[in-house]
């Protein structure tokens, strides 16, 4: 059955997944790739739709596989599905530039953050909507950081505890993420980066383990065991 997005909400959820997934090995662009039998974009979407606040959801697929998104996510949630571009970057602006009028909250969230729980993405919009411009989910970093130089000799240990390792659903008012995206020039940072580069104030808020992105063979083991744990 597709879910039904709600026409009083106010949030609008980008998903970038164009991208191939070289990390992942050869195979599909990876936000096809099957999850316990389904593309991770299906569960990424689902969990999406299933947060009471998102009016909006477009995708930006792999430019071959366009129409191919948007017939499989029938059946999901309405979307709008793009094509993506080259990097993620230029996936999130075609994204931005579908969003209708309406939603003044703008999310970012990557396809491949699959098991995302629809609590995470209201966490996140309803620190915009209490008066944020820029938030990011957010988890501590574990391990100890070292810096290290040539020949992999290390120059120095790290202050972890001023560290936090950065999910999405990443959220921001519009006008804010509008106005960075078109002063775009980095094409390595991610959205609250480009924020950043404007002199906005990005504020963090609690992340998920859920919200992993899966990157690597492991990512998708793992998440396959989540899954079936009832992720
Ligand atoms: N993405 C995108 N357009 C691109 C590159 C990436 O929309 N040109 C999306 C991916 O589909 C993913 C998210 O951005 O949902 C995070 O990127 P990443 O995890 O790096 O995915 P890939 O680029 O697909 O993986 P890899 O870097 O291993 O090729
Ligand atoms: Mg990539």
């Amino acid at each position: 059955m597709t879910a039904q997005l709600n026409p009083r909400g106010d949030v609008a959820v980008l998903v970038p997944a164009a991208g191939a997934g070289v990390r992942l090995g050869p195979g599909a662009p990876k936000a096809l790739r099957p999850l316990a039998g389904e593309p991770l974009l299906v569960h990424a979407v689902r969990r999406i739709a299933a947060a009471a606040s998102v009016h909006t959801i477009v995708v930006a697929a792999p430019t071959a596989e366009v129409d191919a998104v948007r017939d499989l996510l029938t059946a999901v949630a309405p979307v709008t599905v793009v094509p993506g571009g080259a990097e993620r970057q230029a996936s999130v602006a075609a994204a931005l530039a579908a969003v209708p009028a309406g939603p003044e909250i703008i999310l970012v969230h990557d396809a491949a953050r699959a098991l995302t729980p629809p609590g995470l993405v209201e966490s996140v919009a309803a620190a915009v909507r209490s008066g944020h411009d820029a938030v990011i989910p957010v988890l501590p970093v574990v391990d100890t950081i070292k810096e290290v130089g040539p020949g992999e000799v290390v120059l120095g240990t790290v202050d972890r505890s001023a560290l936090r390792a950065v999910q999405t659903p990443q959220g921001f008012r519009r006008a804010v993420l509008t106005a960075a995206h078109a002063a775009a020039g980095d094409p390595l940072t991610d959205d609250a980066g480009l924020v950043e580069k404007q002199g906005v104030p990005v504020v963090c808020v609690p992340g998920s383990e859920y919200a992993l992105k899966v990157t690597r063979p492991f990512d998708l083991a793992l998440a396959e065991h989540l899954l079936a744990g009832g992720a």
